[in-house]
Parts: C-alpha cells; structure tokens; sequence
C-alpha cells in the first residue's frame, strides 16, 4: 500500500500518459489530430504554465485535464486515479477536485440568474448543505474575490468583466478543488485590470494551496506566474522546464521565435498583449507534418527532421525536449547563422 502511494505521489496530481485527442473534422470526411501524444506530469500545489499558438490543442488539453472530454487513446490519472474507470457517483464526486475557468467571462454564467445562484450551483447540484448554508458560502467566498456582498443580487449584465472573471473564480472556489485549469481567463479582460486577477489567483493559491494548470497564447502571462512552463505545438510537446530556464535558456527552435518575437521586459501589469508572432501558418491538424511537425516553419530545420520524429527526452535535468539537435547548450543555429558563420 505505501509502495502504491508512492507511486501515486511520484506520478503527479494529474499525469498525462501518450494522451491522444482526435475529432471528425467538420465536413465529416477527415480526422482533426487535436492531440497528438503528449507526456507529462503536473506537481501538487504547482502552476503548471501552456503557452502555444492559436490551433495547438490547449483548449482540448484543458478541457480533458478536468474530464470534460474523453482521451481517444492513453490516460489522464487525477492522482493516480483514471476517472475513466470510475462509476457515474464516484465519478461525479472526484469531479468536484478538477475545476476548470474559461477565457469567456459569460461562458459559465446564466444571464438570468443572479450572481449568487450561479455561485451557489455547483453546491447545489452536488445536494451540499441548504439553501441558506449555500448562500452564507457563496457570500463568503465572493467576499473573498474582492466582490462586496452587494454584488451577489445582480445579474451578470451588470458587472464589468472582471467582476464576472471574479465571479466565475468564486463558482468554482465553493467547491474547494485541487486543481484549477484557468484557460486564457485574463485574455478577454482590459489590460488594466490583468494583473489585479493573477494577483488574485496568486494569493488564492497560497491560501487553499491549489495547484493551476495555466493555458495561454501570452508568453508575458506564464513566466510571471508559472512554476514550470510548457510549450504546445500542434497537439504535442516541444519543451517542458522549470519557467525561468525555458524563459531564459530555451531549449526548442520554436520557443526561441516565441520569446525574439516578444521580449520581456517590463513587470505583467504593464505590458500589452502578446500575441506570438511567427512567420506563416500553423499547418492544419488534419495532416501534420511529417518527422518533427515544427519543420515547416523551423530556421535550424535539416533533411533528417523530414523522416524521424524527435525523442521526448531531457536535456537538462528536469526540462525536456523534442528536436533533435538541441543540446544543454539551447537550441540548434538557425541554418541562417550557420551559413554566415562559415
Ligand atoms: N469539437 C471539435 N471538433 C472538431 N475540431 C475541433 C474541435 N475542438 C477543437 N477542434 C480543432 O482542434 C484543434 C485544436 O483546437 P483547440 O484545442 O481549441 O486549440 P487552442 O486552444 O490551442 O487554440 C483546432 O484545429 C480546432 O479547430
Ligand atoms: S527536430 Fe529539426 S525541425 Fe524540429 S525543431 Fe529540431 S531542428 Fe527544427
Ligand atoms: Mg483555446
């Protein structure tokens, strides 16, 4: 028994093994290769940061962290525990530990419910407590978002954007969870008020010590709070590290562009949206290229990346890598350099 906790211990919070996500493309006639295969594991109590383009599989990815969509193939263990093989009670109980918040304010909110009902629903579904109960805790932990109590009778229209974001933290609060996927939960709010929310999350995290899986196409949004970084491209893994060594010392081609295109020098609450700039296209999941999938658009790119499909391996300790020129030293040199330099 203690030798199987520890392999639960050993095997994350959530564990993600050969994790495959496929869907009939919209016409029907072929597959979308959403996820591809990817291998990882998220620590307890950590934020775990995704950065990738528009079309690499995040969404999908967040949403099956917490159960909202079935792997294809491989597994997604919550704890050691595949919620795939949990009755429909059992599993609907796990649940409650797997939030997740989406980057659409309303997404989660009925415009006909007040504030505090929509707080209070998860609760009530779940047949906790009593109406009163649920609603002293609902107030209690809007108050704790930074929402006075006032806020709990309106309706969602009239609340600003980062009001409902706070709200939509509170929805998912009341069921204390272990794990928070927050997916691009600042992109849709002003500037302004960006940092004041990871500010938040922050602290939420060191009071109920939760662990955050934290999806965005905002470089300047996950080195700020991430513990470890990850890097999507085309529903796999390019790089998984500690977040200031992928910030600092990348190890992939494809995240090198990423942070030349944006440097990062001012604090998160100042700076503007970073959208990654890269050149040309993402290529379509429907058929992605052959060997390394980054080759179409990678400067260091060689005949062998064609052909082979790079190891996930580590490079350094505790940071991995697909490519197979990267060295503890970084990247390859883009054939650019190369060719100057001779
Ligand atoms: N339900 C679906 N049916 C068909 N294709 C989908 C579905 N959901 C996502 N996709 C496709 O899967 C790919 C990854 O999408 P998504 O996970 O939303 O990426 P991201 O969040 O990184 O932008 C995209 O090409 C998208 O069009
Ligand atoms: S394997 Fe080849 S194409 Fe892929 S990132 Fe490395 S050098 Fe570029
Ligand atoms: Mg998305």
């Amino acid at each position: 028994m203690a030798a199987q906790q520890q392999n639960h211990a050993d095997a994350g919070i959530l564990a993600v093994r050969d994790l495959r996500i496929l869907f009939p493309s919209r016409d029907g006639r072929d597959t979308v290769k959403a996820i591809d295969g990817m291998d990882f594991e998220v620590r307890s109590g950590e934020t775990f940061g995704i950065i990738g383009e528009s079309g690499s599989g995040k969404t999908t990815l967040g949403r099956a962290l917490v159960s909202l969509l079935r792997p294809t193939h491989g597994h997604i263990l919550h704890d050691g525990t595949d919620p795939a093989t949990l009755g429909s009670r059992a599993f609907r109980k796990h649940r409650r530990d797997y939030q997740i918040i989406f980057q659409d304010p309303n997404a989660a909110l009925n415009p006909r419910m007040t504030i505090i009902d929509s707080v209070v629903e998860p609760l009530e579904v779940l047949g906790e407590g009593n109406a009163a109960s649920r609603r002293r805790r609902g107030i209690a932990v809007l108050e704790r978002v930074g929402l006075s109590a006032e806020a709990a009778d309106r309706y969602p229209h009239q609340l600003s954007g980062g009001q409902k974001q706070r709200v939509n933290i509170a929805r998912v609060l009341t069921l204390r969870p272990k794990v928070i996927v927050c997916d691009e939960v600042v992109a849709a709010l002003d500037v302004s008020i960006r940092g004041d929310v990871l500010n938040l999350f922050a602290d939420l995290q060191r009071e109920f010590g939760l662990t955050y899986v934290f999806i965005t196409h905002d470089i300047s949004v996950v080195s700020h709070i991430s513990d470890r970084i990850a890097v999507t491209y085309l529903g796999k893994l390019m790089e998984l590290g500690p977040a200031e060594d992928v910030v600092e010392r990348p190890l992939h081609p494809y995240t090198r562009a990423l942070l030349s295109a944006e440097p990062i020098p001012l604090p998160s609450h100042l700076r503007v949206d970073r959208r990654i700039i890269l050149e040309g296209e993402i290529p379509s999941p429907v058929s992605p290229p052959s060997g390394c999938r980054f080759r179409t658009r990678c400067p260091s790119v060689q005949p062998r990346c064609a052909d082979e499909v790079p190891a996930w391996r580590d490079v350094r300790p505790g940071h991995r890598v697909a490519c197979h020129f990267a060295t503890a030293e970084g990247p390859p040199a883009d054939n650019q350099q190369a060719r100057s330099a001779s």
